[in-house]
């Protein structure tokens, strides 16, 4: 597996990291503890050594997972997790009060089962809390070890620059896809000036990207929060098919899967974009994994340009509470 670097003063990850989340939370049924953990060292036996948590997935259960995988072979791999909810729950509203953040490090290390968190990121900005205060806690938390990067998450170019003026951010994770090319117009250029490497969750569009969804497909159990996506209604799912047409059409040419060249195409965007896709299934970890082998040229990104611009995506990509915490 290749390596990137995440932006100026990032880590050296492998080029695809894991999106863990899903393992327990958000995306349906949740494993069983033993299985994700056999999955997680199974994505670091293929050379993957790039992992993202947060608090809030579970809450706590998912950087419990995490930090059971990963003890044997932590000093191979690079932990990223995340604060800013209170009590961990985002159905309860923002919190990055300096000492709730300390209080999620020193738990967050605990169930990681480590000394050290790799990259801390604020999960989403918080309107009541200065940015100067959230990171001057981090920095004064990398001061301490406990933390080594600061990272931020679905924050605007304004917040990115006022917390890089206290404590260097090291890494933006904010949502980018085939179908969500927004961070194009508001925070790329921003982090490119500022090198900031730039993380990109939800590769797959939440699964949907990969060509496996349409209008009837469902959505089991009360985890799976894409039952409330807006992008994924049964209605929207069947007026987005022609976005899957277009990158089956870019995959019959690659010989490569949908899901490969919506990975390789936010690969071949900028050498300091790290997509972290999720799965519970070994055989799409390998069919993601294939996405590094795919290469693009400026002609085949020209021409992935001109297809989408001709596309009109159906339905927001948050609903209620959620959509007001993202940048538009
Ligand atoms: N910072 C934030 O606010 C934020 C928000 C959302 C997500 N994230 C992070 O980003 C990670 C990934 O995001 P995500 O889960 O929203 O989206 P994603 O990676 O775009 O999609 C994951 C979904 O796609 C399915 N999938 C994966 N590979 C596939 C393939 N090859 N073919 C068909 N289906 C496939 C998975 O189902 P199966 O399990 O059935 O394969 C899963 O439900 C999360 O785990 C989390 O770490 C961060």
């Amino acid at each position: 597996m290749q390596t990137r670097k995440l932006g100026q003063r990032g880590p050296e990850v492998s080029a695809l990291g894991f999106g863990c989340m899903g393992l327990n939370f958000h995306r349906g049924n949740a494993m069983r503890t033993e299985d994700a953990v056999e999955l997680l060292r199974a994505a670091f036996d293929r050379g993957v050594t790039f992992f993202d948590t947060a608090e809030a997935y579970g809450p706590f259960t998912n950087e419990e997972i995490v930090g059971a995988a990963l003890a044997p072979i932590r000093d191979e791999v690079v932990i990223a997790t995340k604060f800013g909810f209170k009590d961990g729950r985002p159905d309860l509203g923002m919190d990055s009060r300096p000492e709730r953040i300390r209080r999620v490090v020193d738990e967050a290390l605990q169930r990681l089962r480590t000394d050290r968190i790799d990259i801390l990121y604020q999960h989403r900005v918080d309107p009541q809390v200065p940015m100067t205060d959230v990171a001057g806690t981090v920095k004064e938390l990398i001061a301490e070890g406990k933390v080594v990067h600061f990272g931020l998450s679905e924050a605007d170019a304004d917040s990115i620059r006022e917390a890089h003026s206290v404590q260097p951010v090291s890494a933006l994770q904010s949502e980018y896809s085939l179908w969500w090319r927004r961070p194009e117009e508001t925070v790329l250029s921003t982090v490119e000036e500022l090198g900031i490497g730039f993380v990109a969750y939800s590769p797959l569009g939440r699964g949907f990207l990969s060509g496996t969804m349409d209008e009837k497909t469902s959505f089991d159990g009360d985890n799976d929060h894409r039952k409330s996506n807006p992008r994924l209604s049964a209605e929207n799912r069947a007026a987005n098919q022609p976005v899957i047409d277009a990158i089956q059409l870019v995959a019959k040419e690659k010989n490569a899967t949908a899901a490969q060249i919506a990975i390789g195409w936010l690969l071949a965007r900028k050498p300091w974009i790290v997509p972290i896709p999720g799965t519970t299934k070994l055989h799409r970890l390998d069919e993601n994994l294939g996405a590094s082998s795919v290469t693009f040229d400026e002609e085949d990104l020209d021409r992935i340009d001109e297809v989408f611009s001709g596309l009109t995506i159906h339905g927001d990509r948050y609903s209620g509470a959620s959509a007001s915490r993202v940048v538009r």
